[in-house]
């Protein structure tokens, strides 16, 4: 029938709410797409926490997921499901765009970054142990392969999408052989990409530059190691107003998943005060993906407008709006 068929992973807490918004505005806006609906509730197998089948199924079935927030436990129990789903279907790239909603007053005005994580390993990895009484150990595994492999596709991002230099951000002055690694590879996949220019950063000093002035990172991706990934996306959304407002876009070879970075927001769930603006940015990363460029550009200009206007904006963005206000009022333009 001509639509595409996408899982889609609602999540815990605000998640249902906020996936509801997204299919709103996407029957509204007559997106060619069939959702797929699964649960990822975990389920503990063999003494493991795993992800229910039907979903695992759904997923490289479509090749294409979009999902909302699960719930992590912090020091304790299971392995984060989000993680599970990254390393089960080997999603080796984690693209995390942040770009200034115009009407939302921050420091800056013209954030506009990209940065890619590598999303396999790293402290990542889960290797822990107690070694003796008060001596653990956390292992940091990185590998030539998965380095090589997100630094060609943040190269290749960037050729894409008009940026003209990739950024290696490391400590590699400390972890000279597992940062160092990561670089050789960087400066190995830069030699075929002549057109893109590559420099080095360390992690702490391009926290500082961000913070001080984005100005020049918006001319180029950062590609980086898994955990500086995490921090440097949360300190860039902060500049831009929150998790609320950022996307993101988890590639693979077989499958790729969209998702709002943000949590569940427990304290709000089931009060219809959440922003699906993340979520929905997501869903367009996700539209992007599938080459419905055109649709994409409808439903952002869509979203982006009601937040300029000032009118329906949600409480985390300092308005008054409920989740289906906003939502209606996305709706309104799409007519
Ligand atoms: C993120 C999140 C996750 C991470 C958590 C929920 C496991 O913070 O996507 O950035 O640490 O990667
Ligand atoms: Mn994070």
């Amino acid at each position: 029938n001509g639509n595409y068929t996408v899982t889609l992973i609602p999540g815990d807490g605000i998640g249902p709410e906020i996936a509801d918004s997204v299919k709103t505005i996407f029957s509204a806006a007559k997106a060619p797409i069939e959702w797929e609906e699964v649960d990822v509730t975990p389920i503990l197998k063999d003494g493991k926490t795993v992800i229910p089948d039907d979903a695992i199924r759904s997923i490289k079935k479509n090749t294409v997921a979009l999902k909302g927030p699960l719930a992590t436990p912090i020091g304790k129990g299971h392995v984060s499901l989000n993680l599970t789903l990254r390393r089960t279907f080997s999603l080796f790239a984690n693209v995390r765009p942040c770009v200034s909603i115009q009407g939302y007053k921050t420091a800056y005005d013209n954030v506009n970054t990209v940065l890619i994580r590598e999303n396999t390993e790293g402290e990542y990895s889960g290797i822990e142990h107690e070694i003796v009484d008060g001596v653990v150990q956390s292992i940091k595994l990185i590998t030539r392969e998965a380095s090589e492999r997100v630094a060609r596709y943040a190269f290749h991002y960037a050729s894409e999408n008009g940026r003209n230099k990739v950024t290696a951000v490391h400590k590699a002055n400390i972890m000279k052989m597992s940062d160092g690694m990561f670089l050789t590879a960087c400066r190995d996949v830069a030699k075929e990409y002549p057109n893109i220019a590559y420099d080095e950063d360390l992690l702490d000093r391009v926290c500082l530059r961000i913070a001080t002035d984005p100005t020049p990172f918006a001319d180029r991706v950062m590609v980086m190691p898994n955990l500086y990934g995490d921090i440097l996306s949360d300190l860039s959304a902060g500049l831009i107003g929150g998790l609320g407002l950022t996307p993101s876009g988890n590639i693979g070879k077989d499958a790729s998943i969209f998702e709002a970075v943000h949590g569940s927001a427990p304290d709000i769930a089931g009060k219809g005060l959440a922003n699906p603006t993340a979520l929905l940015l997501s869903s367009l990363m996700m539209l992007r993906h599938m080459s419905l460029y055109e649709l994409a550009d409808k439903i952002e200009k869509a979203a982006l407008s009601t937040i300029a206007e000032g009118k329906a904006i949600t409480g985390d963005l300092g308005g008054k709006a409920t989740t289906q206000q906003y939502t209606e009022a996305i709706l309104a333009k799409l007519k």
